[in-house]
């Protein structure tokens, strides 16, 4: 009697996300064969999937919907493949009203993708990672995908794909028996023209060295230090340098989403994220808040700085060993993290900006005030950060306390949009230059990129060679120099790459001091 009424068996389809990926789950459920009232969900769940089994049957019971009396097993699909967090919560309450019938599918129901995580009420609460898990099911041509309402706008940035926005399993079921249809969401038109920002570099007064600095970087996404006296105004430059970056394109805006998604960092209110993330996280943060781990890898700070600034304020103060950690990622622009849950990797293209005093008492190498450190004091303190770590910086500026009658003049320098319209045209340069490879600016070239398009003429090269035994430049050195000597080429509409771009990318690199 019983067997009539109900479905032996059901199958849904769920998505698991993987790094910055997301994988097909299947999720299964079956019905009798053992203890009465039981309800057991296997596949390697975690806490939180065995947790979701509570609020499946409270979210069915409380939508006024029939919870089985007899067991039931849900499998969750490849089983070799570690489930984490409460995305499964849909999906398991979807599979289990196909066995009570108190969903009948109009539609194929294969053709559905669903993820959400369930209150007790039967109310869908927003999960982390949509964007990718809507693209994937996308791409293995769902037809469906089925998200909690306030996930919707972001799985809507998969373009092609019928998004429902679900607030219940009860307007879900009413739904899918096809008594009270959800329209679909619709796609959202998003403006990546940069917001105005507090900073504008015409309230910066004086370093106007700086400023040009801060410009080639922006150009050619080149890291930067700064190093200087208190109140030089390091901390305010760094922050003014968002308002002369390039705007997001969609592809890069996509990119940063996806890492914002997985990492649980997406605002509400933003499904895209179309400004240039710039993450300035304290010198107490651990390794694993700056490069990225856990035990369900999540994406750290540098992923979350990914197209946009990393910005190390105190750069001496981060504890040796955290900085060291960014050696590889400095270097290939993404960060590997293995961990019992697999191997994964997360971009971290980022331009690392840096600031720091010259010694712990601020002013050594100041032309008026007397440096108070010992001679251990400051070897101490320039030891903290490693050989390695300031040869992957391409540009080293020393930012000198500004004298008082600069500070109090009412004279404005240049605004941020003067110098972000140059930025803009250096950066078009690099597109075309880079049509068919994948770098963006010239910072991310590699060896055989920089051959190709950073020729030098014989005169510069004689200036290179001494440059290369004074300096005692190592060969990354020789080649971040020809590929800032690019940026400064790019800046001033030259093809070539002339002596004095040659001489101005030389400039910044370290003095043999440190
Ligand atoms: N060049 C400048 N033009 C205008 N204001 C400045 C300038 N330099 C500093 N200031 C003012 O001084 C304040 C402190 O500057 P800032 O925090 O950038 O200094 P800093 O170099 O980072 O110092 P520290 O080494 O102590 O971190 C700024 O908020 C700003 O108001
Ligand atoms: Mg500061």
């Amino acid at each position: 009697m019983i067997f009539d009424l109900f479905f032996m068996s059901s199958k849904v389809f769920s998505s698991a996300v993987i790094g910055l990926d997301a994988e097909v789950i299947e999720v299964e459920a079956d019905l009798g064969g053992g203890e009465l009232g039981k309800f057991t969900v296997v596949g390697l769940p975690d806490a939180a999937i065995s947790e979701s089994r509570e609020r499946v049957r409270s979210a069915i019971k409380n939508s006024n919907f029939y919870f089985p009396k007899l067991k039931v097993t849900v499998n969750l699909a490849p089983a070799d493949l570690r489930k984490h967090g409460p995305n499964y919560d849909l999906p398991i309450a979807v599979s289990v009203l196909l066995l009570t019938k108190e969903i009948s599918p109009a539609e194929d129901i294969s053709k559905m993708m669903f993820v959400g995580e369930l209150a007790l009420s039967g109310n869908l609460r927003p999960i982390i990672g949509v964007l990718p898990i809507a693209i994937k099911a996308q791409k293995e041509k769902f037809k469906y995908l089925f998200v909690p309402e306030a996930n919707a706008k972001e799985a809507k940035l998969a373009s092609g794909l019928k998004v429902i926005p679900v607030r219940s399993i009860f307007e879900l079921a009413e739904h899918l028996n096809g008594r009270k249809i959800i329209s679909p969401s619709v796609a959202h038109e998003f403006d990546f023209s940069s917001p105005p920002s507090a900073f504008d570099m015409s309230h910066v007064k004086g370093q106007e060295h700086v400023k040009r600095a801060v410009e080639i970087a922006a150009a050619g996404g080149h890291n930067v230090l700064m190093s200087g006296a208190p109140g030089s105004g390091k901390t305010l430059i760094a922050r003014t340098l968002p308002s002369i970056l390039p705007d997001l394109s969609l592809g890069e805006a996509l990119e940063v989403t996806k890492i914002y998604s997985v990492a649980g960092k997406l605002p509400q209110s933003a499904a895209l994220i179309t400004s240039r993330p710039f993450r300035s996280p304290h010198h107490t943060a651990s390794g694993v808040a700056l490069i990225g781990g856990g035990a369900w890898p999540k994406p750290g700070e540098i992923s979350l700085a990914h197209r946009g600034i990393l910005f190390l304020d105190e750069f001496g103060e981060f504890p040796r060993a955290v900085l060291e950690n960014l050696r590889q990622p400095l270097e290939d622009g993404v960060i590997h993290v293995s961990r019992a849950a697999g191997n994964l990797s997360f971009p971290a293209k980022f331009m690392l900006i840096a600031a720091m005093n010259p010694c712990p008492c601020g002013f050594l190498g100041d032309k008026e005030r007397d440096c108070s450190c010992s001679a251990s004091q400051i070897l101490g303190y320039k030891r903290g950060v490693s050989g390695p770590i300031l040869d992957r910086i391409d540009m080293h500026i020393e930012v000198p306390r500004i004298k008082f009658e600069k500070l109090t003049s009412e004279s404005y320098g240049e605004t941020s949009s003067e110098i972000k319209a140059r930025v803009d045209a250096a950066r078009e340069v690099q597109g075309k230059r880079f049509k068919d490879l994948p770098f963006i600016t010239n910072s991310e070239m590699s060896s055989d990129a920089v051959r190709k398009f950073c020729p030098v003429d014989p005169v510069s090269v004689n200036l290179l060679r001494g440059a290369v035994d004074q300096l005692h430049l190592s060969a990354r050195s020789y080649f971040r120099v020809l590929k800032l000597a690019r940026t400064v080429a790019d800046l001033a509409g030259e093809n070539r790459i002339l002596m004095p771009h040659l001489a101005e990318a030389l400039q910044y690199r370290p003095k043999l001091e440190y």
